[in-house]
C-alpha cells in the first residue's frame, strides 16, 4: 500500500497575533512549514505531499522546497475540514481508494522520524486507521466564563490528539463529507471517522510533537529541534 500526505496550511492563526501566518515564521534556521514537511520529504514510503494553502497565500512560492517534485499544492477553505477535503480532492486521480493518507498540521514542526515510522508500522494492517496521541499528564479543570472551576475532569484514559492522522483515502473523504453535510464542526480527522461509528487507534507519540499556536510555542519548538540535531 502507498502513503500520501495532506498538509493543511490554510489557517489564519488568530491566536499567534503575528502578521506572518505561523507556518511561515522562522524557526531554527528554516520556516515552521519546512520543518513540518521534512519528515515526509525524507521518507521513502510517502509518494507525494499536498500542501493546502490559503487562496491569498503569497509566501509559499518563496519557500526553498516549494519546487520539490514530491510536493503539490491545493487551495484550502474556511475550516480545517474544508482544507483537508481540498487536499483529498487533489489526490483523487492519483491515489487508490484504499491507499493511506496521512494528514499533518503545517504548524507541527517537531514530528520525529521515529514517531512517523511507528505510526506507519502500527496502522498499516489496521481496518480503521488512527493517529499519534499523547496521554494527558496535567489535572484538567472545566471552568465557567469567569475562570472559576466548575469541576475536575478525570484525566484517566484521556489523550491529546496529535498529527499525523492516518486513514484510507476513501474512508476519510466520506467521513469528512458526511461531517460537513451534517454541519458537524470537527477539529481533527479522527472525529469525523468517530462520527461514522468507527474507533480510530491511538498510537502513543512523543509529546514533543507540539503545535505552534501561541508565540511562546516557538522557543520551545526551537529547543526541541536543536536538541535533536545536537
Ligand atoms: O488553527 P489550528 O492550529 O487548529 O490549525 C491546524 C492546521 O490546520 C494548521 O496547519 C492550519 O494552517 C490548518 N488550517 C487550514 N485551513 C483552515 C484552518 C486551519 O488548513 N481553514
Amino acid at each position: 500500500k502507498r502513503f500520501w500526505v495532506v498538509v493543511p496550511a490554510a489557517g489564519s492563526a488568530r491566536r499567534m497575533g503575528a502578521a506572518v501566518p505561523k507556518q511561515y515564521l522562522p524557526l531554527a534556521g528554516r520556516t515552521v512549514i519546512e520543518w513540518s514537511l521534512a519528515p515526509f520529504l525524507a521518507h521513502a514510503r510517502t509518494v507525494a505531499i499536498v500542501v493546502v494553502l490559503a487562496e491569498q497565500d503569497q509566501r509559499w512560492p518563496q519557500i526553498a522546497i516549494a519546487g520539490d517534485a514530491k510536493i503539490a499544492t491545493a487551495i484550502g477553505g474556511a475550516e480545517r475540514m474544508d482544507s483537508v477535503l481540498a487536499g483529498l480532492r487533489a489526490l483523487q486521480d492519483r491515489a487508490a481508494p484504499d491507499d493511506w493518507v496521512l494528514v499533518h498540521d503545517a504548524a507541527r514542526p517537531c514530528l520525529s522520524a521515529g514517531d512517523l515510522d511507528r505510526l506507519l508500522n502500527e496502522l498499516s494492517n489496521d481496518d480503521v486507521g488512527g493517529l499519534l496521541a499523547a496521554p494527558v499528564v496535567d489535572t484538567l479543570k472545566r471552568a465557567d466564563d469567569g475562570g472559576r472551576v466548575l469541576q475536575t475532569v478525570p484525566r484517566e484514559k484521556l489523550w491529546r490528539a496529535l498529527t499525523p492522522q492516518m486513514f484510507r483515502r476513501d474512508l476519510l473523504q466520506r467521513a469528512l463529507q458526511s461531517a460537513q453535510a451534517k454541519g458537524l464542526a470537527v477539529t481533527d480527522e479522527a472525529q469525523a471517522i468517530e462520527a461514522l461509528g468507527l474507533q480510530p487507534k491511538l498510537v502513543a507519540g512523543d509529546s514533543d510533537n507540539v503545535k505552534i499556536t501561541l508565540p511562546e510555542d516557538l522557543p520551545r519548538a526551537e529547543r526541541i529541534l536543536i536538541s535533536r540535531s545536537a
